[in-house]
């Protein structure tokens, strides 16, 4: 099956887990791994991998020796990340496990989060959960990517969103939009 037919799918199985109709486009994708200074990163974690196009750019980007891994909870996706990307370490579990997992790979804390979840469609709760485990993980000083869809800013889970990482992160960045994704969207960079 075509990526796009299988994120599509795993979209109308699971719309709130997934929460966008297709994967990020290619531009979507730079703007994400342009907002780290890779050289500078000796620990990543990527959230939510879907079809892998974020883990693809990391794997490019990243040093030799970075320690890395992705976290997917979604059997369908893993496989389709590990389709793309056949070298990653990811595991399929709950980004709410992070502290156990980072554990297992014997990391202290990390400096580098991206993540590709769909939050605005996530209840409050698990907003917050995910927030709160990410942050005992991350490094003071820590850099964490997301991205959020152009339309979410003027929904309340988006505007909750924004103010719940204005209230989080000591610097809180937003960049151009990138028109050319469906639906179009802009990265959001945050530092611990
Ligand atoms: C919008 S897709 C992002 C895919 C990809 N990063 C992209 O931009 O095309 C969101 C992904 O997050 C995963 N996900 C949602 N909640 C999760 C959770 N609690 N733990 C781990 N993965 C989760 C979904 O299964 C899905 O693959």
């Amino acid at each position: 099956m075509g990526e796009k037919l299988t994120f599509l799918k795993t979209f109308l199985q699971q719309p709130s887990n997934i929460g966008a109709i297709a994967p990020s486009s290619a531009g979507l994708v730079s703007m994400m791994i342009e907002s780290f200074d890779w050289e500078n990163v000796q620990s990543a974690i990527e959230y939510g991998p879907g079809t892998g196009v974020f883990t693809e750019g990391i794997l490019k980007s990243m040093q030799e020796g970075t320690h890395f891994f992705a976290i997917e909870q979604s059997a369908t996706m893993v496989e389709a990340t590990l389709q793309r990307c056949p070298e990653v370490k990811i595991y399929q579990e709950s980004v709410t496990n992070v502290q156990e997992l980072c554990s297992k790979e014997s990391i202290q804390s990390v400096d580098a989060i991206i993540s590709g979840l769909p939050w605005a469609s996530f209840p409050d709760d698990l907003q917050n959960e995910i927030m709160q485990t990410m942050t005992q993980v991350l490094r003071p000083g820590g850099t964490f990517a997301t991205f959020a869809y152009w339309q979410g800013l003027a929904l309340p889970a988006g505007q909750r969103f924004a103010s719940r990482l204005r209230s989080t992160f000591s610097r809180v960045q937003r960049s151009p939009t990138v028109w050319k994704n469906l639906p179009p969207a802009f990265v959001y960079r945050c530092t611990l």
